[in-house]
C-alpha cells in the first residue's frame, strides 16, 4: 500500500546496517509497524517479532504479513454454499489455474496457494456488487455530481462493499479463522488502495479521474512470510502504553512519524475499510473528505511539544538490548535531542548514526512542496546499546 514513511525502498539500507551490527534472531519489536515492511524483514532475519501501531489498518497488515506463518487453508469455507456452487463452474478452475501460473507456482507451491487463490477468485469474480457504506459515501459517478467524494469509481466501490460485507459474514459465522480473515482483508486493503483516486494519501481526492481509479479492482494474494515457526504477535494502540508489558527484547526498532500530519487523518478511508461499519451505529463522517472520529488515534509523535517526551518515555519503559531508530533530516525531533536521549538511556560510547540520501515519497512532494528544499531527503539510522 502507498503509505507515507513506509520503508520498502530503504530495506537494503536497514538490512546492511543490521548486518554491520551483527543482529540476527532473538526477539524484536517494530514499534511503529505501518505497512510492516520492516517487521517482515526482521521476521525473515529470524526474529520473533512483536509489532505495534496506532492504526487499525496496520493491525490488519501485522496479522497477515507477520503473525500468519502458513498459507490459509479455508477449511471452514467448505460450508459456504455459494462458493461451492462457484467452484463447480468450468470458468472457476481456469481462473484459479491462470492465477497460480501468474505466481509461477503452478507446480511447486500450487497446493499451498490454491485455497487462497480459489477464495480470491470467488470474491473477485462471483460476488454480486453491493451498494453500501463505501459506495454511498466515498464514490462518484464517471461524471461526478456536486458533493460526491471521488475516492473510488462506483463499480469499484460496490465491489469493495460486497467483499467487505462477505468477509464480515464469514467472520461472524465462524467460517474463517482470524488469520484467514486478516489475510483476505489485507488483500482487499491493498487492492482498494491501488484503485483509489488519490495522490497517495486520503486527505484529498483528485478532482479528475486518474487512470488507476478507472481500472477494475483486483485482489492479489498477499506476500506472506511462511514456514518460519517464529511466534510473532500484533498490537494496535499507543506504543508508550504497551511497551512496559512486552518483557525482554533483543531489538527495539523505531520508525515514528516524522512530521505533524496525523496518520489517522491521512488514511481514514482504508481505516474505515479495515474496521468495517457493522456496529450498532454507522460511523459519522465529517467534511468534504468524510473524516471519521480519530480522537483515540492522535499521536504525540506528530506534535512538536509531544514528540521528545514520547521518545524519553519509550526509552525509559522498554527492556531491550539494542535500539535502532529511522528518522530523516526533516523530522520534528531535533537531531540533538535524539542524540542526547540515546546517550542518556544507552551506553554513550555505543551511540552512532549513519545516513543515506533518497528520493522523496511522491505524496510528500505533491502536498508540501513549499516546505522542502528539493526532491531528496537524508534518511538516518540512529543506534545505541541500552544499559
Ligand atoms: C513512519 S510510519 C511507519 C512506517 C513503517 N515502518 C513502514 O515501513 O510502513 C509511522 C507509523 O507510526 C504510527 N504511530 C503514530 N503514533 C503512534 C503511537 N503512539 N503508537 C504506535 N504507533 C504510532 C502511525 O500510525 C504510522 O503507521
Amino acid at each position: 500500500m502507498r503509505y507515507i514513511g513506509n520503508k520498502t525502498k530503504l530495506l537494503s539500507f536497514i538490512a546492511s546496517y543490521l548486518d554491520e551490527l551483527d543482529l540476527y534472531g532473538g526477539r524484536a519489536l517494530d514499534a511503529f509497524a505501518g505497512t510492516t515492511a520492516v517487521a517482515r524483514l526482521l521476521k525473515a532475519r529470524g526474529f520473533a517479532v512483536d509489532t505495534c501501531d496506532i492504526m487499525s489498518l496496520s493491525y490488519v497488515f501485522q496479522r497477515a504479513y507477520v503473525v500468519a506463518d502458513e498459507y490459509p487453508k479455508f477449511a471452514g469455507l467448505a460450508d459456504d454454499a455459494d462458493l461451492r456452487t462457484a467452484k463447480l463452474t468450468p470458468q472457476f478452475r481456469l481462473l484459479v489455474e491462470s492465477r497460480l501460473r501468474g505466481q509461477g507456482d503452478l507446480f511447486s507451491g500450487a497446493p499451498d496457494l490454491q485455497p487462497l487463490e480459489e477464495t480470491l477468485v470467488y470474491l473477485d469474480t462471483y460476488l454480486e456488487p453491493l451498494s453500501s457504506f463505501i459506495d454511498l459515501n466515498f464514490a462518484a459517478s464517471e461524471s461526478p455530481v456536486e458533493g460526491q467524494r471521488m475516492y473510488f469509481s462506483r463499480p469499484n466501490a460496490q465491489r469493495i462493499d460486497a467483499i467487505r460485507h462477505k468477509l464480515h459474514d464469514w467472520w461472524s459465522a465462524g467460517l474463517v479463522t482470524e488469520e484467514e480473515f486478516f489475510i483476505l482483508l489485507t488483500a482487499l486493503l491493498e487492492a482498494a488502495d491501488s484503485v483509489a483516486n488519490t495522490a497517495g494519501v486520503y486527505a484529498a481526492f483528485v478532482k479528475a479521474w486518474q487512470s488507476n481509479a478507472m481500472k477494475p479492482l483486483r485482489l492479489c494474494a498477499p506476500d506472506i512470510v511462511v514456514g518460519t515457526g517464529l511466534k510473532c504477535s500484533a498490537h494496535c494502540g499507543d506504543i508508550v502504553e504497551l511497551v512496559g508489558r512486552l518483557g525482554r527484547l533483543d531489538l527495539l526498532y523505531l520508525d515514528p512519524p516524522y512530521n505533524t500530519r496525523q496518520y489517522s487523518a491521512y488514511y481514514h478511508v482504508p481505516e474505515l475499510i479495515a474496521e468495517g461499519w457493522f456496529g450498532a451505529e454507522l460511523p459519522t463522517l465529517r467534511g468534504k473528505t468524510g473524516l471519521i472520529d480519530d480522537s483515540q488515534k492522535k499521536s504525540a509523535w506528530s506534535t512538536r511539544d509531544g514528540c521528545v517526551p514520547a521518545l524519553e518515555q519509550l526509552l525509559q519503559g522498554v527492556d531491550a538490548t539494542h535500539v535502532l531508530l529511522s528518522y530523516n533530516n526533516e523530522g520534528i525531533i531535533p537531531e540533538k535531542e535524539i542524540e542526547s536521549c540515546f546517550r542518556r538511556y544507552g551506553v554513550p560510547s555505543t551511540y552512532r548514526r549513519t545516513g543515506r540520501e533518497y528520493k522523496r515519497y511522491r505524496a510528500d512532494r505533491d502536498s508540501d512542496a513549499r516546505q522542502y528544499s528539493g526532491d531528496h531527503v537524508t534518511e538516518f539510522l540512529y543506534y545505541v546499546r541500552l544499559r
